[in-house]
């Protein structure tokens, strides 16, 4: 079965997401193809797709590759049957899935508790952090900032069990009513645990858990952001919190992982007037844990070897603050 991947808005990202969600259900592949538009993969055995794009944040539409013909042939196709691969060739087939747009506007706009100050994690970004987050034996996924539990909502939706903390009882009391709200809109059980915690420590609920977690999460900003950074003293005291909290809660919460088992993040950079303020926390070492590369060094991406590639930059060209998720592995 060959498949073309048409990616999101951040390629790399998607690519990174479907090779992680493909190793953590032991699917097998080979790329033929990948660079900022498409990634065409040979799969080993035959996957349904209508799932697939349920279960991904980064892929627009699923393509199922019949034939690979000429470009001369392809002049004759209708534009909907046929997808570019290079100058001389196209892949002949059909669409098979297509991302549900509807359903991502569904769950940020309708569940009862929207936290507009501390921002939120689109569903897309949310799906695509458990797919990065996850392993062959995850059984639950821990949110250590779950704010109005985004990233909680999609791995529940997912059947993982989900545990989310957060140092705001009203934000913790939030969190739970959409939990309570997902699982009752799509029928499944709410296997969730959500409490009080400052993620600086370890919440004594977590210390003894057997369970095989994976962390993912989106932590504290400081503020909300809505100017080019001014680098004055409260400012700047502001980020040098933030930092030392994502440097403190990295340390205390992956102490709850075991071997191999992950622990993903967004660690904000902040954009001022002419440069960038970047963290920390972004070039510390930590321990045990050590960033992974998810995507293979060799791929030829963009007709180039593509090299190593340990974050990923989310954000759109207008933000201040920019998202670069990394994950940690622990060895
Ligand atoms: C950026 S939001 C997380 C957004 C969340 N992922 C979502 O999609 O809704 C950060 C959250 O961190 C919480 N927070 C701030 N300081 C904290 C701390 N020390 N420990 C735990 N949570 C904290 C805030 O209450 C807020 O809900």
């Amino acid at each position: 079965m060959q498949l073309i991947f048409k990616l999101g808005k951040n390629p790399l990202l998607s690519i990174a997401e479907i090779y992680s969600l493909m190793q953590s259900k032991d699917i097998e592949f080979n790329t033929i193809k990948a660079n900022n538009n498409i990634f065409f993969i040979k799969l080993k055995k035959p996957i349904y797709p209508d799932i697939l794009i349920k279960i991904l944040g980064g892929v627009i539409e699923i393509f199922r590759v019949d034939e690979i013909i000429s470009y001369t042939d392809a002049k004759r196709v209708k534009p909907q049957f046929k997808v570019n691969i290079d100058d001389l060739t196209f892949a002949y087939g059909m669409i098979v899935a297509k991302q549900d747009i509807k359903d991502f506007e569904k769950k940020e706009i309708e569940k009862p508790y929207v936290e507009g100050k501390n921002g939120m994690v689109p569903s897309k970004l949310a799906k695509i952090m458990v797919n990065l987050a996850i392993g062959k034996n995850t059984t639950t996924i821990y949110d250590p900032y779950c704010g109005t539990g985004s990233i909680l909502i999609e791995a529940l939706l997912q059947g993982y069990k989900v545990i989310g903390t957060d140092i705001n009882p009203d934000v913790v009391t939030g969190c739970k009513e959409n939990l309570k709200w997902v699982s009752k809109e799509y029928g499944i059980e709410n296997r969730s645990e959500v409490f009080i915690n400052n993620a600086s420590s370890l919440a004594e609920q977590l210390v003894r858990m057997k369970e095989n977690i994976a962390i993912s999460t989106e932590p504290f900003l400081g503020k909300s952001w809505t100017k080019p950074v001014q680098k004055n003293v409260r400012n700047k005291k502001i980020i040098a919190n933030v930092d030392k909290l994502i440097i403190s809660s990295i340390r205390s919460t992956s102490k709850i992982l075991k071997k191999n088992e992950r622990l993903v993040i967004m660690i904000p950079s902040f954009k001022t007037k002419h440069d960038i303020i970047y963290l920390k926390a972004r070039e510390m070492e930590f321990g045990n844990l050590r960033k992974i590369t998810i995507i293979p060094e060799d791929l030829i991406f963009n007709d180039k070897k593509l090299g190593k590639v340990e974050s990923f930059l989310y954000y759109r060209e207008k933000a201040i603050v920019r998202r670069e998720i990394f994950i940690f592995e622990k060895f």
